[in-house]
C-alpha cells in the first residue's frame, strides 16, 4: 500500500490552490410547505483562495477541501463539500448606479484585466460541512464523524482525487456510476441500498426509470437470492428489461394485453432505441415469453379461494351434526389444529394453493387427510369432500399458463415462497388498479412473512409513487389503502426482508412519512424551489447542495446514503451507465 503523506492527500494545484477560511455562518431558510412553515438551517462556509483560472475552473466541479482545525489535542481537517464559488474583484462595489458611465466603463476595464493578475481579486468558496473529520495516521487516512466547527483564518487544502476516493469509495462494493470531476468510480454497499429502501427524485425526462432499471440489473446481480418485483405503470419496463425478461415473468392486468400485438402497443419504447429495437422486433420478443409461458394475467377481480378455514369448517360440522365419521373427523380436526395452525404458523384464511406450494406443509396436510379418507366408510357424505380436497392439493393448478388469473395474493405466496424468478414485471396501465394490486400484494407478501417465516428477500420496484403514496388520500380511489401498505412496507420491511425502491417526479405531494423511511436516494433536476425544499427537509440535507442538481444532466446525480455508501449522508455527484447501452449488449444490437 502506498505510503499517504501531506503531498498525496492533498492536492495543491502545484502551488496555485492557496485559501483560507473568512467565516462561518448559520443559514436559514423557510418555506410554506403542505405541513406548514419548514426552516432548514445549514452552515456554510467561505473561504477565500487566490485567484488563479485553473483553480477557478476546476472548482466548478464538485470538489472536498479540508480545512485545517486546532483542537485541544492536536491539529485536525474537517471535511466540507464546495457548493458554490464566486469571483471578486476589490473593485467590484464601485460599479454602482450612481457612478458616471465612464467612470463605471474605466473600472470595469481595470477588473476585466485583473483577473489572476492583480493581487485585488480573488475567490470566495462556499462549502458545507460532510460531517467528517480526517486525521493522517501512519501513512493512512483516519476519517471520522465529528461535530467540530472550524475557526476563521484556517488554512484550507484541497483533497486530492486519491484521498477522495479513500473518503468515498469501498473497496469491495459495486459500482454505481462515476463521480463528476474525479475519474473514481463510486462503489457502493448494493445490499444496503437494497435493505434500507431507496427513492429516485427528478423531472419527467432526467432519467429515473433508466437508472432505477439499471440499478435493478446491479441488484440481482449482486445480492443472493433477491426476488424483485416491478409495478410499472407506464409500460416501460418491459422494454427496460427486456433481455432479463427472457428469464423472468410479465404479467399484464388487462386480459386483451395477452394479444402480443395490442401487448406491444401498449409499451413505451424510448426514442432513443427505435432505430435498434422496433415493433417487430418486440412482437418476436413477446412471442417468446408466450411460448415459454412467462407472460401472465393478474387479476385483481375477487376469487373466492378454499382455504384451510373451509376444510376445519367441514370436519367441524361432520362432527357437530355427529354425522358418519363424525370421530375420525374430530381426530383431523385437531391435527389440523396442532400440526399446521400451532407448529406451522398457518391460519384459517391460508388458501389450500398455499399450503399446495409449501413441500412440508403439503405433506402434512395430506398425511392427515389420506388418513382420515381411508378411515371413513363408502356411505359417510364428508368422504367425497375429503376426496375432492386431496385431488386439488394434489394436482395444483399450471403456473402462469397464459389466460388464466394470477391474484396478486397468489403472485405474493409465489414470491415469498421462492418459486418466482429473479425477475417479475406487472404492467398495471390503470392507477386504480395499480393500488388495488399493489397493496393487496404488499399486504399479503407481510403476512406471509410475519406468520409463515421470512421467506425470500424481496424488492418491490414503485416507479410513478406518487400514484401510490400522495399525501391527499381517498377510499375510492385506493390512495388510502396503497399509502397504508407502502407505508407498511417501508417501515417494518426491512425486519422481513422485504424491501421498497421508488422514482417520482412530484415530491411535493408524496406522503412525508413514507419518504422519510427511504436511507437512500438519487436527486436530479427539480425546477421547482418547493420540490427541493421538501427533499432537503425530509433527508435533512443542505439546501446549497441540492441548489446544485439544478445545472445536471440526463444521467448525473445528486447520490446520498446513510447506509449504502462508504460515509453516512456525504452527498456526491455522479454519473450512472446508460441501461439502454447496456439492454442493446445483452440483446446482441449494439455496434
Ligand atoms: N444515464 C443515461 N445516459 C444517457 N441517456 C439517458 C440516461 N438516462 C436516461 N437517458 C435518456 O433520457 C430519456 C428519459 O429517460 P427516462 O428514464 O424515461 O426518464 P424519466 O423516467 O425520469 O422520465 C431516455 O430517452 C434516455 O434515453
Ligand atoms: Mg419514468
Amino acid at each position: 500500500m502506498r505510503v499517504l503523506t501531506e503531498f498525496n492527500v492533498f492536492d495543491d494545484m502545484e502551488g496555485l490552490f492557496e485559501a483560507r477560511l473568512k467565516d462561518v455562518k448559520t443559514v436559514v431558510r423557510s418555506s410554506r410547505l403542505r405541513e406548514g412553515e419548514v426552516t432548514l438551517s445549514s452552515q456554510l462556509a467561505t473561504i477565500e483562495a487566490r485567484f488563479v483560472y485553473k483553480v477557478f475552473d476546476k472548482l466548478h466541479n464538485p470538489c472536498f477541501i479540508a480545512i485545517e482545525r486546532q483542537t485541544s489535542e492536536g491539529l485536525t481537517h474537517l471535511i466540507y463539500e464546495v457548493v458554490g464559488l464566486r469571483a471578486i474583484h476589490f473593485q467590484m462595489p464601485g460599479v454602482e448606479s450612481s457612478i458616471p458611465k465612464v467612470i463605471r466603463l474605466e473600472i470595469l476595464d481595470r477588473i476585466k484585466d485583473g483577473w489572476e493578475k492583480s493581487e485585488e481579486t480573488w475567490i470566495d468558496i462556499y462549502a458545507v460541512p460532510t460531517g467528517y473529520k480526517l486525521d493522517i495516521e501512519g501513512g493512512s487516512l483516519v476519517f471520522a464523524r465529528t461535530p467540530l466547527t472550524p475557526l476563521p483564518g484556517a488554512d484550507v487544502r484541497l483533497l486530492s482525487d486519491e484521498a477522495v476516493r479513500l473518503f468515498l469509495c469501498y473497496e469491495k462494493g459495486v459500482e454505481v456510476g462515476v463521480l463528476l470531476g474525479f475519474n473514481i468510480g463510486l462503489k457502493v454497499n448494493l445490499v444496503n441500498l437494497v435493505r434500507y429502501h431507496m427513492g429516485v427524485f427528478g423531472f419527467t425526462g432526467v432519467g429515473k426509470s433508466n437508472l432505477t432499471a439499471f440499478l435493478i440489473r446491479r441488484a440481482l446481480e449482486s445480492v443472493e437470492d433477491l426476488k424483485v418485483v416491478v409495478f410499472d405503470i407506464a409500460g416501460e419496463y418491459s422494454i427496460h428489461l427486456l433481455d432479463l425478461l427472457q428469464t423472468g415473468l410479465l404479467y399484464v392486468s388487462e386480459r386483451s394485453l395477452l394479444d402480443i400485438e395490442r401487448l406491444t402497443q401498449s409499451q413505451v419504447i424510448p426514442e432513443t432505441l427505435e432505430d435498434k429495437i422496433d415493433i417487430q422486433f418486440l412482437e418476436m420478443m413477446f412471442e417468446r415469453l408466450v411460448n415459454d409461458g412467462r407472460l401472465g394475467f393478474l387479476s385483481t377481480a375477487e376469487t373466492r379461494e378454499l382455504t384451510l378455514g373451509d376444510v376445519l369448517e367441514t370436519l367441524q360440522s361432520t362432527f357437530d351434526m355427529r354425522r358418519s365419521g363424525a370421530m375420525a373427523a374430530r381426530r383431523a380436526y385437531s391435527e389440523l389444529i396442532r400440526r399446521l395452525v400451532v407448529e406451522k404458523g398457518l391460519n384459517e384464511s391460508t388458501t389450500l394453493q398455499e399450503i399446495a406450494e409449501d413441500d412440508s406443509c403439503r405433506e402434512v396436510f395430506l398425511d392427515i387427510m389420506s388418513r382420515l379418507s381411508s378411515s371413513l366408510s363408502e356411505r359417510a357424505g364428508l368422504r367425497s369432500d375429503v376426496a375432492s380436497i386431496i385431488d386439488a392439493l394434489e394436482s395444483p393448478s399450471a403456473e402462469s399458463s397464459t389466460g388464466q388469473a394470477t391474484s396478486p395474493e397468489e403472485l405474493a405466496l409465489r414470491v415469498w415462497s421462492g418459486k418466482s424468478p429473479p425477475l417479475t414485471v406487472v404492467y398495471i396501465p390503470e392507477p386504480i388498479h395499480a393500488r388495488k394490486t399493489v397493496s393487496r400484494f404488499i399486504e399479503r407478501l407481510l403476512l406471509l412473512k410475519k406468520t409463515r417465516g421470512l421467506g425470500s428477500r424481496v424488492l418491490i420496484v414503485l416507479d410513478e409513487a406518487q400514484e401510490y403514496i400522495p399525501d391527499r388520500t381517498r377510499v375510492d380511489d385506493w390512495t388510502e389503502r396503497s399509502n397504508k401498505a407502502v407505508e407498511a412496507l417501508l417501515r417494518q420491511g426491512r425486519k422481513y426482508r422485504a424491501h421498497c425502491w421508488l422514482a417520482t417526479q412530484r415530491v411535493a405531494h408524496l406522503n412525508v412519512n413514507a419518504l422519510q423511511q427511504l436511507h437512500s436516494y438519487f436527486v436530479s433536476t427539480l425546477p421547482r424551489f418547493y420540490d427541493r425544499m421538501v427533499i432537503a427537509d425530509a433527508f435533512s440535507l443542505s439546501y446549497d447542495v441540492l441548489e446544485k442538481t439544478t445545472t445536471l444532466d440526463t444521467g448525473e446525480w445528486l447520490f446520498v446514503s446513510y447506509k449504502a455508501t462508504r460515509r453516512k449522508n456525504v452527498p456526491v455527484f455522479i454519473r450512472t451507465p446508460n441501461n439502454e447501452a447496456i439492454l442493446l449488449k445483452n440483446l446482441g444490437l449494439s455496434d
